[in-house]
């Protein structure tokens, strides 16, 4: 038996809850305070037991959803350590110690893997961001002696990382946030030594999307990495269709897979920003004509609580006047949808995103081309990969969003680059390309598969 623990955020949750990210049966602890608690029903191989958290919450729309972001993860971890280290040596007595053969955690939940160690249970890591972005939580000391953090002042923030391309320093973790670098100095030096002092590192990633930095990642660690990922394909379908939606803080909207039914192929812009991104009430305003004008069918995830600083409501926010007349006929808004499965409809010829990296690598399985609007965390370093490295998508340009300049950016993402010659023609055709070698690492002898392959054999051997 091992026991699972996901940080309490939808980005952390999706890949914890895939049934093959350890491929074995266990005892899932689940995330304290879940809105939507998992249908245990639903994983009738996993037995959850929840573990207090004492109060402590999910940031809400925060004006510096970093700093929120990081203070929740240190509030959480300080909540949980003695329920949690209860509740372990409880398993460990009533099975007299001998059963448990790891716990496998989130990386940021720094105190659980603390104390399973303590009760001399091994364990393993899981990232769910990408092997880049563990790169950099690994490079932070090193970025902070070389002076890139942190940042001194905006102008600063477009400076190329040379030791670290393609990144800027705009895309390291806290940059845009001062007030939070300290914490989040603190949240990765104890993440970096928790992996560490574990038995692997587990990481949702596949090795032709990142050789290279899974490459330096088994360079500079002394435990071993899994790239498993990516995880959602790894489920069969029917698994897949009911993790997804078993494991939503929100409960998805299934309706708009009809809409989607009804539309051309390749013709709606898909637009949604996650679990967590604010945005402000003028952004707002902006994405929403910039949608209008953009004249496409569009699919857009409009979440309660998504505009800054507004007032707590259950609802979505109102779009401005004259929009619902402006776009008849031509759109479906919903609070939640089932993301997977509109990515893999034929319907769907682009997709606006915050780049979360479930959303990323959700896009690039699917064959997707993005429009990229980071917010904060890793966001920014996975839309420069995006759209510098792997090149199958843009980055909407400027901190402020303009109607304009959205129109023209998502007609240049549905067009391919409309034929121009320029840096996004055969965005599709590489996405589509990206599509195949994701499906390769998961099939018959892919890497993923002798990944997950090695990983159970390391924890049967624990
Ligand atoms: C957070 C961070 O923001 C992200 O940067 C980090 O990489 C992971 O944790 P989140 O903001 O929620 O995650 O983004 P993302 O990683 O994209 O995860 C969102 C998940 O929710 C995806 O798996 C997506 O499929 C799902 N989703 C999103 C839905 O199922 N329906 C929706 O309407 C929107």
């Amino acid at each position: 038996m091992f026991q699972l623990f996901p940080l309490p955020y939808q980005g952390h949750i999706n890949p914890m809850s895939s049934p093959s990210t350890t491929a074995a049966r266990g005892r899932c602890v689940p995330p304290p305070a879940l809105p939507l608690p998992p249908d245990a029903s639903l994983h009738p191989h996993y037995h959850f037991v929840p573990v207090h958290d004492g109060g402590a919450r999910p940031a809400a729309a925060s004006p510096d959803t970093v700093h929120a972001t990081v203070e929740h993860i240190l509030a959480l971890n300080r909540a949980c350590e003695a329920p949690f280290r209860e509740l372990l040596a409880a398993v460990l007595d009533d099975n007299a110690g001998g059963s448990v053969a790891c716990l496998v955690a989130d990386a940021h939940l720094l105190t659980l893997l603390d104390v399973a160690r303590e009760l001399g249970v091994p364990t393993l890591a899981l990232c769910t961001g990408s092997a880049a972005c563990f790169g950099c939580f690994t490079a932070f000391p090193m970025l902070c002696d070389k002076g890139y953090l942190p940042a001194q002042d905006t102008s600063q923030l477009d400076a190329p990382v040379v030791e670290l391309p393609p990144y800027r320093v705009g895309d390291l973790p806290a940059a845009r946030s001062p007030a939070a670098h300290g914490r989040t100095r603190e949240v990765l030096r104890r993440a970096v030594t928790a992996v560490a002092a574990s038995s692997g590192l587990i990481l949702n990633t596949f090795d032709a999307l990142e050789h290279a930095e899974l490459a330096a990642l088994r360079r500079d660690l002394t435990v071993p990495v899994f790239d498993v990922g990516p995880l959602h394909m790894l489920s069969p379908p029917a698994a897949a269709s009911a993790s997804a939606s078993t494991s939503c803080l929100l409960r998805p909207d299934r309706g708009c897979l009809e809409w989607l039914d009804a539309q051309a192929p390749a013709s709606v812009l898909y637009v949604s920003f996650g679990s967590l991104a604010v945005m402000s009430a003028a952004d707002l305003v902006e994405t929403a004509w910039g949608i209008a004008s953009s004249g496409r069918p569009f699919l857009w995830v409009l979440r309660p609580g998504i505009v800054r600083g507004g007032a707590p409501s259950p609802s979505p926010p109102h779009l401005p006047d004259g929009f619902d007349a402006a776009t008849r006929g031509r759109g479906a808004v919903v609070r939640w949808a089932p993301q997977e499965e509109v990515l893999a409809h034929d319907a769907v010829g682009a997709f606006w995103t915050h780049c979360g990296w479930n959303s990323t690598l959700e896009a690039v399985c699917a064959g997707v081309p993005m429009l990229c609007s980071p917010c904060f965390g890793d966001q920014m370093g996975n839309a420069r990969y995006v759209d510098n490295v792997w090149r199958v998508g843009v980055e909407l340009d400027g901190s402020e969003l303009e109607r304009g300049k959205v129109a023209a950016a998502i007609a240049a993402v549905m067009d391919d680059g409309g034929g121009e010659p320029g840096a996004t023609g055969g965005m599709r055709r590489r996405t589509l390309e990206m599509k195949r070698r994701a499906a390769e690492s998961i099939g018959v002898g892919g890497s993923s598969v002798l990944n997950v392959d090695m990983l159970a054999s390391l924890i049967q051997s624990l």
